[in-house]
């Protein structure tokens, strides 16, 4: 090779689905100009998938393979893992570092699950790992909290991380669409994962906030550590009570310090949001994620959050990245843990509730309700009666309170014989005030 025409910077593909095909579109769509932004050709020497038989746009069939452990084990300078799922990617991704190849993935739930033993692996074997494509799509949020912000402190993020569930709550929400029917609309998208449960479920969104957290408090978060809960309890109900008050139903990630600073509290759940927040006119698969620093204050990052070349475009971005580190000999950030706080539960968030009660209309029964409240430490906002006599139902919204007071109060309330039902609970988030 003469000093004229650098050696290319060789690329396997593990994965040829959604993310993998645009991925090796894009590789060969834009090569000039990447070769230009890199100093090096980009050359895609292989596509791992489960089944070479099938023809796939944008992914040169000569390439194609189902052997991924031979592929992997070329000792390619960068290993892209758009597989998905905990293995075999972990023990591919393992092998091609041991090969001295650094990694681009992005395997939110791998992350998630067993961080640690990648990045131990990259540091052992002197390569890099990115991952930006793991959360929110398209958006560039990792490199910001792991490079621009590094320098500040965080002190929360909070918001929306999976483009599925906020494409079902949207349909739900502006076209009374069934959810089962939203669901199977974003699977034909290619939002949603392998297995979907994944994603109505929360653990999706929840693997996200771990990563977010990690990054944004510099200690050890894994998804076990995140408090989760996911879409399938929303209703129609639910969706029309929060547009009735002026809100609208968002699945959220947060991420926060406690209180008295010493830990973090990482939570996902749906929330009732106000119509005039900026997460409640964040609709379909986009994503959005307000990131609160000491210095830097408030910033909002947004964007496409799911999708085959929304999220290439984040893969590629980090190949451009790593292929330079290879050029200059350089590597990216580590992990970083330092911090070491205490991950605490959920019980300790503070944040304000919606209740929805099925009361009886008869003297008494507001103070009684009132009452188990104070008990618990609980402020009221708001309180909206509907209906009278047996139909009567009761909506109380609260001022912040921790999620045990909270919970205990509920315990009260259905023990009362003036409760009917409780017919639902929800955190109300993004609204000022105490
Ligand atoms: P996908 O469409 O299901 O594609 C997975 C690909 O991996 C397929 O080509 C599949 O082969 C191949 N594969 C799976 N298991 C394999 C195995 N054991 N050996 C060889 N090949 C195997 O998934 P995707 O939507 O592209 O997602 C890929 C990764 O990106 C996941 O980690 C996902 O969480 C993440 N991600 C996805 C999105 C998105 O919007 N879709 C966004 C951000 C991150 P076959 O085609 O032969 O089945
Ligand atoms: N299933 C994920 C989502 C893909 O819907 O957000 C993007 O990570």
């Amino acid at each position: 090779m003469s000093a004229s025409s650098p050696a290319p910077i060789t690329v396997a593909l593990l994965g040829g689905g959604t993310v993998g095909s645009q991925v090796a579109r894009l590789l060969v769509d834009n090569a000039a100009d990447l070769a230009a932004r890199v100093g090096a050709p980009l050359q895609l020497i292989g596509v791992a998938v489960r089944d070479a038989s099938r023809a796939r746009d944008g992914v040169p069939a000569h390439l194609v393979t189902d052997d991924a452990a031979s592929l992997t084990a070329r000792g390619a300078d960068i290993v892209v893992e758009v597989m998905g799922g905990i293995e075999p990617a972990r023990s591919l991704i393992l092998s091609a570092m041991a090969a001295g190849s650094s990694v681009v993935t992005a395997n939110k739930a791998l992350l998630a699950a067993d961080g640690g033993t990648l990045y131990r692996a990259a540091a052992d074997n002197g390569v890099d790992l990115y991952f930006e494509a793991s959360v929110a799509g398209a958006i560039p949020l990792l490199r910001p909290l792991r490079e621009s912000l590094a320098g500040d402190r965080v002190e929360k993020v909070l918001g929306i991380v999976n483009g599925t569930t906020n494409f079902i709550l949207t349909k739900m929400e502006s076209e009374g669409a069934d959810y089962s029917v939203a669901l199977a609309e974003a699977q034909a998208l290619g939002y949603a994962e392998a297995d979907p449960t994944a994603d109505v479920g929360g653990h999706d969104a929840a693997a996200k906030a771990a990563i977010l957290a990690e990054l944004a408090f510099h200690t050890r978060v894994t998804a076990d550590d995140v408090s989760c809960e996911g879409i399938t309890g929303v209703t129609a109900a639910d969706v029309e009570a929060a547009r009735d008050m002026g809100f609208v139903i968002k699945l959220l990630a947060v991420a926060e310090r406690t209180l008295d600073d010493s830990g973090v509290i990482v939570r996902v759940h749906p929330a009732m949001v106000p119509n005039d927040h900026p997460l409640a006119s964040v609709r379909n698969a986009f994503n959005a994620v307000f990131v609160e620093a000491e210095s830097a204050g408030a910033m909002m990052f947004y964007g496409r959050g799911a999708g085959g070349a929304p999220t290439a475009s984040a893969v590629l971005g980090d190949l451009v990245a790593v292929a330079r580190n290879r050029i200059s000999g350089g590597r990216g950030p580590g992990e970083s843990t330092y911090a070491g706080l205490h991950v605490r539960s959920i019980d300790e968030a503070r944040t304000r509730y919606y209740v929805n009660l099925d009361v009886a209309d008869r003297p008494g029964v507001l103070a009684a309700i009132a009452q188990a409240f104070a008990d618990n430490g609980v402020s009221i906002q708001v309180v909206r009666q509907d209906g009278h006599g047996d139909d009567a139902g009761l909506i109380v919204r609260t001022h912040l309170a921790t999620e045990g007071s909270l919970r205990r109060t509920v315990d009260n309330l259905r023990m009362l014989d003036a409760v009917k039902n409780v017919v639902g609970v929800m955190r109300v988030e993004g609204e000022a005030g105490p």
